[in-house]
């Protein structure tokens, strides 16, 4: 488990080199292990600024759309000087592949966090919500 968070933070690391961030300034990456290998993503922006996509949700897409459906772990790294959670629309996104996921930060200085998802979004909306 401690090795694959340093895999991951790797990849988050380089992922974060690649984001694109003209408007904010604040770089991202991600990177999740999953059912069907590890995957990472970068924060895209866009100047029509509520298109911009979190670089959790681009990690989680990454995988989804290469056949995972299981995310063990998420991690997160950003340009801040401490660790920043997931946004609240990453948080619900994130739900739906594994409420019990560890989700790790690191902040510009190596300072960690760690939750587990459902900490971070109590009750959250998932599939059995639906009903029939
Ligand atoms: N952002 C992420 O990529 N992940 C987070 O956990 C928080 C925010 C991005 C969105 C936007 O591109 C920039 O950071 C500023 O909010």
């Amino acid at each position: 488990m401690a090795d694959q968070v340093e895999l991951l933070l790797d990849l988050a690391r380089q992922a974060r080199g690649r984001a694109y961030a003209p408007y904010s300034n604040f770089f991202v990456g991600s990177a999740v292990s999953t059912d069907a290998g590890t995957f990472s993503g970068a924060n895209v922006e866009n100047a029509s600024y509520g298109l911009s996509i979190c670089a959790e949700r681009v990690a989680a897409s990454q995988a989804v759309a290469s056949g995972a459906r299981h995310i063990d772990t998420v991690v997160v790294t950003s340009s801040a000087p401490t660790p920043t959670p997931p946004c609240g629309a990453c948080r619900q996104f994130l739900y739906e592949f594994n409420p019990q996921m560890t989700v790790v930060s690191e902040s510009r200085n190596g300072d960690r966090k760690r939750w587990v998802l459902s900490e971070l979004l109590l009750d959250g909306f998932g599939r059995g919500d639906l009903g029939d």
